[in-house]
């Protein structure tokens, strides 16, 4: 991937994606570059008004773009059904699960979960789920590529505990959702694989990219210092939200992507420059942690994969 940029992707015209999340940060690049290059690009954003507010943006930077906006609220499983009933008809050829949260204080979703963990795995585990058929009848390329985080790092799955009713720290959910994100993929690899499939599971993450993604949980507590805080880190240690998204656009376009790649920035490049294989946790690779996450996102969600039963 030696020096690859945006714009070394292939030209996408003819195929269709969703992103979600793609009113802002990374999830609004990836939707601009993927629309700049051709794609019909669907923008699945909790606010329609944001949502729109984005749309009009791209539409901006890249004339002739084709982008439209769809109401998705991962925190909320009747909206991921209604979303996933209202596109069941079109081609879908690249799925990308952006959307999320980060260190929220202790919040449960419609259906109960703990917000991290519902938003950032079980409402894009359900959405693929429900897309899945669309994703399986696409031509060569097809992908569903989700967004993870090096923090994965700090912390495992815990099956016994998926909602964190034991005790809830903000960072430790962040990075168990995060783990759960590389398991996903981890698991639905295996699957694909097993079917036959010509759909690849990767997934990426961007390093540290200067988006709203630090501000919004000191924003909903009022922490005005804190707020402070994150805006100077993004402002002096992070990277353009551009360059972030460069693994994400990698994953989703780039060639010799394989089941279960996880992508990112090059650590000895003090993470920034073109994509690279990221080294992950070794438990974001076990079968059996894999399948057991498989089995309970089915169990929480009501979303069974029919075509990929393992
Ligand atoms: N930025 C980084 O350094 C970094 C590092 C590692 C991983 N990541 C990952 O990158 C992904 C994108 O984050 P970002 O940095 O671009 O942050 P961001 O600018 O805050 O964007 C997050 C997006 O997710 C949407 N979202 C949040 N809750 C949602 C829900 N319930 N339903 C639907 N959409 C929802 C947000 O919508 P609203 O605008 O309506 O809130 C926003 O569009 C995340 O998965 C994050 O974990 C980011």
């Amino acid at each position: 991937m030696k020096g690859w940029t945006a714009s070394d992707i292939p030209d996408q015209a003819g195929r269709t994606a969703v992103v979600t999340g793609a009113n802002s940060g990374l999830g609004f690049v990836t939707a601009r570059e993927l629309a700049r290059r051709g794609a019909r690009v669907v923008l699945a954003c909790r606010s329609e008004a944001r949502g729109a507010e984005a749309a009009e943006r791209i539409r901006a930077q890249a004339p002739g773009a084709r982008v439209e906006v769809a109401p998705l609220d991962l925190a909320d499983l009747t909206s991921v059904r209604a979303f996933a009933a209202e596109h069941k008809g079109d081609r879908l050829d690249l799925l990308i699960n952006n959307a999320g949260v980060m260190a929220l204080p202790h919040r449960r979703t419609a259906d109960g979960f703990e917000t991290q963990f519902g938003v950032n795995h079980l409402g894009h585990f359900a959405l693929t789920g429900l897309l899945l058929p669309k994703l399986l009848e696409a031509g060569p390329g097809a992908r569903v590529v989700t967004v993870s985080s090096f923090m994965h790092m700090l912390g495992t799955v815990d099956p016994r505990d998926l909602n964190m009713e034991r005790g809830y720290r903000r960072w430790v959910a962040y990075a168990r959702s995060k783990s759960a994100n590389l398991l996903f993929t981890h698991e639905l690899a295996h699957r694909l694989r097993a079917a036959g499939a010509r759909l690849v599971a990767a997934a990426a993450h961007p390093g540290y990219a200067a988006t709203n993604l630090m501000s919004a949980a000191p924003k909903m507590e009022g922490h005005r210092a804190k707020e402070r805080f994150m805006e100077i880190g993004n402002r002096y240690f992070a990277q353009s939200p551009e360059q972030g998204t460069l693994p994400v656009l990698y994953a989703a376009t780039g060639p010799d992507v394989r089941q279960d790649d996880f992508f990112g920035p090059p650590l000895q490049g003090l993470w920034r420059g073109s994509p690279v294989r990221s080294a992950r946790a070794k438990w974001t690779l076990s079968d059996t942690a894999g399948r057991g996450l498989w089995a309970a996102s089915e169990r929480l969600t009501g979303v069974r994969y029919e075509a990929l039963t393992g």
